[in-house]
């Protein structure tokens, strides 16, 4: 059975000065599923998500959300629809603990004032403690986001991009800089909680061997050009596809 598509993007487009960064760029993502976005460094991936979650303006295209327009809405706008990001820069705050970073997300998603928190140390516990669980968070709900190993930092991101209910999740490059076998748990928790909750997801990935365990559908950028969208196996055997990645000198899940 065919899921609801909730993102699509059409004929997306952004130059920078005389650089196509973006060309030209169609496709979407059914709830539940994980679609990976894949290139050589340079290929516009970032750009692409940029356009998709407000930050930049497209040259030309559209981007819809569930059946709505949302092209050139600001972040702000984009993500109070239910596009949330988890960020390579960490988006947590240090000082405040795994649960209050996690409490200020639900505040926010329920356009409580911030100023509030303070009085309402009570906020949202029970919602919190339940995303906490979700992510394997809640034994250390009482630290301090500083003092976590960057896995655990990961998990309590995707707690907080949880906490916004979204409809569709962009990550781009998750996880960078985390150890292969972690990279591995967070791509197998995202993947479960995306299929559990019908979230859409859209993320960039280094690491061939997690693209192809988890993706549902991979689509491959190359110089701001789609050359591949399809299924893992499909896209390994395309030849435009084995060109690129032979000729920035990296294979698919050979090592
Ligand atoms: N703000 C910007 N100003 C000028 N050029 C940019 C900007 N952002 C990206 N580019 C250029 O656009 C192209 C695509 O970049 P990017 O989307 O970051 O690729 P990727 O994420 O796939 O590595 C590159 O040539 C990059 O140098
Ligand atoms: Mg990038």
């Amino acid at each position: 059975m065919s899921e609801p598509v909730v993102l699509q993007a059409e004929g997306l487009a952004k130059a920078f000065g005389g650089v196509k960064a973006v060309d030209g760029v169609s496709f979407k993502v059914e709830a539940g599923r994980l679609l990976a976005l894949i290139g050589p460094n340079g290929a516009g991936k970032t750009t692409c998500f940029n356009m998709l979650n407000g930050q930049l303006k497209p040259d030309a295209g559209r981007v819809t959300l569930g059946g709505r327009d949302i092209t050139g809405l600001a972040p702000r706008e984009v993500w109070a629809l239910g596009v949330g990001r988890t960020f390579q820069i960490t988006a947590t705050f240090a000082s405040m603990t795994v649960r209050e970073n996690v409490q200020m997300a639900l505040l926010s998603h329920h356009g409580q004032a911030w100023r509030l928190f303070g009085r309402a140390r009570e906020a949202h516990m029970s919602e919190a403690n339940r995303l906490l669980e979700q992510v394997g968070m809640l034994a250390q709900a009482e630290r301090a986001c500083g003092v976590l190993a960057y896995g655990d930092l990961k998990r309590v991101e995707l707690a907080v991009a949880l906490a916004n209910a979204p409809k569709l999740l962009l990550m781009d490059e998750p996880t960078a800089g985390m150890a292969p076998r972690e990279r591995i748990a967070l791509m197998e928790l995202t993947a479960r909680i995306a299929r559990e909750q019908g979230i859409a997801v859209l993320f960039t990935e280094h690491d061939m061997d997690v693209v192809f365990a988890h993706a549902d559908r991979i689509i491959v950028l190359d110089r701001g050009r789609l050359i591949a969208d399809g299924k893992a196996e499909d896209v390994r055997a395309n030849p435009a596809v084995q060109a690129v990645y032979l000729g920035a000198g990296s294979t698919f899940g050979a090592h």
